[in-house]
């Protein structure tokens, strides 16, 4: 394993001083396959809308980074284990449903919803094997709000102590997290890396410049435009423009005179945000995961508030969409740029860019095997 170059507290201090980390921080392979390890398996990974788990025997598969993860309700309530088989690693469950026993499609290896293997054909024949020496691994499941998450750390603190304010924060926005339903989810990818996609998210100092739809439903300036971090999740906030509300706007965009006047946009460590647009309820996610040094591969959940119209949705969706399209633009050159090594390292403006640093100092400290929050 290559250690970073520098130590941790240079790298902390340099970037109290506005140093971005090095370039290979985001095209070297020896970084990335620590972050698995040292990011993904220590932090509370998103897998989908507690709805979609109401009753015994719905599942939901995901990935904490690299491991392929399932959630199911038993009759206990919310159990998570590995989604992969005790027998060949074949994946056990596949997308999201309802199941009474959850069987591997290799050799039909069948668990229990509690994880127990209660069945692998021919393996009475087989000398000391014991059914009950290969459960599914068990991992912890979290529910928070109308969000699920795992954690295949025993040792970690609870997805509420990490990200349970996030919650009050949305509610303060009009939202009601207990009534959005989920709309629609979409899988998608991208060609730069995991943390240089996150770092895009987590400032909008581009914003006017590079997302002219956004700008004119949003107002971007600095003195009104908030950027908070909270630990273990940070938080972005801003106004509709008072001439999108009448119409006025210089770009043709959705109908932004819904009851929701706020838009925010959270970051939950590692790789989940959460958008909320000016305009009727609405909710989107985003999971953004590691797909080698080059490459983030992800999904979207697209949620909204009971009796919004399908025009709305559609629309706002399309508002997203042309976001993602000018962000992906945006975070492809930069990709290109860090992959050329030089320069070594960036320049952040630490009052408009301070997110990204908080967010730089948790991959740091995460990676040199602490806790990402001092
Ligand atoms: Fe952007």
């Amino acid at each position: 394993m290559t250690q970073p170059s520098r130590t941790c507290a240079d790298l902390l201090c340099a970037l109290d001083r506005g140093e971005s980390l090095p370039a290979r921080w985001y095209t070297d392979p020896s970084i990335t396959e620590q972050e698995p390890l040292l990011v993904f398996r220590k932090s509370w990974n998103y897998v989908g809308p507690l709805a979609e788990l109401a009753n015994v025997g719905d599942y939901v598969t995901g990935h904490a980074g690299s491991v392929p993860v399932v959630v199911v309700r038993n009759d206990k309530g919310l159990a998570g284990f590995v989604n992969v088989c005790r027998h060949r690693r074949h994946q056990v469950m596949k997308g999201r449903g309802n199941a009474s026993l959850m069987q591997c499609g290799y050799h039909a290896w069948t668990y229990d919803l509690a994880g127990g293997l209660r069945r692998a054909p021919r393996s009475a024949a087989e000398p000391d094997f014991r059914l009950e020496d290969f459960p599914l691994l068990p991992i912890r499941a979290e529910a928070l709000g109308p969000f699920v998450f795992v954690n295949l750390d025993r040792e970690a603190p609870s997805a509420r102590d990490c990200f349970g304010p996030v919650l009050d924060i949305i509610a303060r926005s009009g939202i009601d997290l207990a009534t959005i339903q989920l709309h629609s989810r979409n899988e998608w990818q991208a060609r730069a890396n995991w943390k240089a996609m996150l770092e895009n998210y987590l400032e909008c100092y581009h914003c006017a410049v590079a997302h002219p739809g956004f700008s004119a439903a949003i107002d971007v300036r600095p003195d009104v435009y908030s950027l908070a971090p909270h630990g273990w999740f940070s938080s972005q906030a801003g106004r509709v423009r008072t001439a999108a509300l009448e119409g006025k706007a210089k770009v043709e965009l959705y109908d932004v005179r819904g009851e929701v006047g706020e838009s925010q946009y959270h970051f939950l460590w590692p790789n989940l945000t959460i958008n909320i647009n000016p305009g009727f309820p609405n909710l989107s996610i985003d999971v953004w995961l590691p797909d080698g040094p080059n490459a983030t591969r992800g999904f979207s959940e697209q949620f909204f508030g009971p009796g919004v119209s399908e025009q709305f949705a559609q629309s706002l969706i399309a508002f997203n969409k042309q976001v993602a399209l000018e962000d992906d633009e945006l975070t492809d050159s930069v990709q290109r740029g860090l992959t050329g090594g030089l320069p070594e390292r960036g320049r952040f403006l630490t009052n408009s860019e301070q997110l990204v640093i908080h967010f730089q100092k948790m991959v740091v400290r995460a990676l040199n095997g602490s806790s990402p929050i001092s």
